[in-house]
């Protein structure tokens, strides 16, 4: 494990003048969920698993923190590109000092237990969207004829597991990967139904698939898989993260101007986009390329959405969503139907001067337009800490966003390429004296209608 791969920032914050016009043009990173779970599946392998474009970003860290721990060779190969060896593997046991802080880190169970036959998870991480249980892991997990017990230092699942047929009474994205990770090298044929189609599940199925893994219906409900004795190493890219384009396109539709966004895959943003035109943005992909164009002219139309499971709108685009939404004109219903707390930052959204009721834990009416003003903000999650972002980008005067971890944990140095695009936004460590100069662009271009907050 090289050096470089683990570091902590210290307490960071955003200063930001708004509002802002977007204007440029900006490259996607590599999917931070898929990059998770390859990184999980190294510990299938006979031989090292290489992936590239991992985003340098702090969840990626966390994992590979645990990775090491669990005695993964790490090798950082370039930036962006590591290399995986597990076969010094030595424990089972997910260390309890960092699995509380990542979610994903649940994902490891699933390879532990089919390369061990038992494995330890030390109490998961909440969050601010919502409670995440893990009832769906503990049910599959039973299926598949492990023993779940409950100890002091978590939950501890025994046994040699064994080929199963599960269906899941809801769709879970890190459910299907967690157990499509079991069977891939549990003896039989096993089926998981009902399963997660979201297209880092895909990307992760892929990859089995080129070590060796037997696995039908890849892309569908239904997943249908052969175990293995053996998988060998192999080399991955990780997909364009859908999620950070379909900000960017939030981006502009909350400020104007115009945004070409490159290095991604407009095809797995069909519906948000497909929403953003009917809000009356202009759109043109190329998916061979790459390449999405899409221009707003403000204000545009304010339309309702909902969140659903892929293909349907993301529920980590939800908050973006939501923002470019106080930014249109009429009254839109945003429904969220994927977790019960992710809709709790509009609080926030209403402090900066946007007009949202909150119908129930699921619900909110948005009416806009309405100007925002710049506050002094705390970023509750990954999500909700870059839609706090793009509304303090068309927000007039300056904002300050605390807590910045939790945009770091999802997006790549996310000041220096917004900056490319118009926003003026710098970091500063927590304490530093704020500079009351508005911030100048890469091309100094003069600040306007910069005021205090
Ligand atoms: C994945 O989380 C993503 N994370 C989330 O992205 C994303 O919001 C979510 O899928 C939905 O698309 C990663 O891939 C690492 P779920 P996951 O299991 O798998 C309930 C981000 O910001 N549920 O699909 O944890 C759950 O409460 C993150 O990148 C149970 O009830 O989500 C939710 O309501 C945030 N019991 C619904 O299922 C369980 O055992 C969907 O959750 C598991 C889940």
């Amino acid at each position: 494990m090289t050096e470089e791969c683990i570091f902590s920032l210290p307490y960071m914050r955003f200063l930001i003048d708004g509002p802002t016009t977007i204007h440029g043009s900006i490259s996607v990173a590599g999917a931070k969920n898929a990059a998770l779970p390859f990184l999980a599946a190294s510990i299938l392998l006979d031989a090292p698993l290489e992936v590239h474009r991992v985003p340098m970003i702090e969840d990626v860290h966390r994992m590979l923190e645990i990775a090491h721990r669990l005695g993964i060779a790490i090798d950082a190969v370039a930036p962006g590109v590591y290399r995986l060896t597990a076969a010094g593997c030595t424990t089972s046991e997910l260390p309890a000092d960092l699995t509380p802080k990542l979610r994903a880190a649940i994902i490891f169970t699933g390879p532990l237990l089919a390369r061990w036959g038992s494995t330890v998870l030390p109490q998961p991480g909440g969050c601010t969207i919502g409670q995440r249980p893990i009832d769906l892991f503990l049910d599959g997990f039973r299926a598949f004829g492990v023993t779940v017990t409950e100890e002091a230092a978590g939950t501890r699942f025994t046994g040699k597991p064994r080929s199963a047929r599960y269906v899941f009474p809801l769709v879970s994205v890190t459910g299907t990967e967690t157990l499509l990770l079991l069977a891939v090298r549990t003896p039989g044929v096993s089926v998981l139904e009902n399963a997660a189609m979201e297209p880092e599940v895909t990307a992760l199925a892929q990859l089995l698939q080129s070590c060796g893994a037997h696995i039908e219906g890849i892309g569908t409900p239904t997943l249908v898989i052969r175990g293995v004795e053996h998988l060998s190493g192999g080399v991955v890219t990780c997909i364009p993260d859908r999620i950070e384009t379909g900000a960017f396109a939030a981006l502009v539709a909350a400020c104007g101007g115009s945004l070409e966004i490159r290095d991604c895959d407009p095809t797995q943003i069909a519906v948000p986009l497909k929403l953003l035109e009917d809000m009356g943005a202009t759109i043109a992909t190329d998916a061979t390329a790459g390449v999405i164009r899409i221009s707003a002219q403000l204000p545009l139309r304010a339309i309702s959405i909902r969140t659903h499971e892929y293909p349907g709108l993301p529920t980590d685009l939800q908050p973006p969503f939501t923002v470019a939404l106080t930014q249109a004109s009429g009254l839109a219903l945003v429904h969220e139907t994927i977790y019960e707390g992710r809709l709790f930052y509009v609080d926030k959204l209403n402090k900066m001067g946007a007009n949202i009721t909150l119908c129930d834990p699921h619900r909110c009416l948005v009416a806009g337009p309405r100007p925002l003003h710049g506050a002094r903000l705390e970023s509750p999650d990954i999500r909700a800490g870059i839609a706090l972002l793009i509304a303090a980008a068309c927000a007039t005067g300056r904002s300050v966003i605390e807590n910045v971890y939790q945009i770091d944990r999802g997006f790549e140095r996310i000041e220096e390429r917004l900056r490319d695009i118009g926003v003026r936004i710098q970091r500063e460590e927590e304490g530093a004296h704020q500079p009351s100069a508005p911030i100048a662009l890469p091309d100094s271009r003069s600040p306007q209608g910069v005021v205090g907050y």
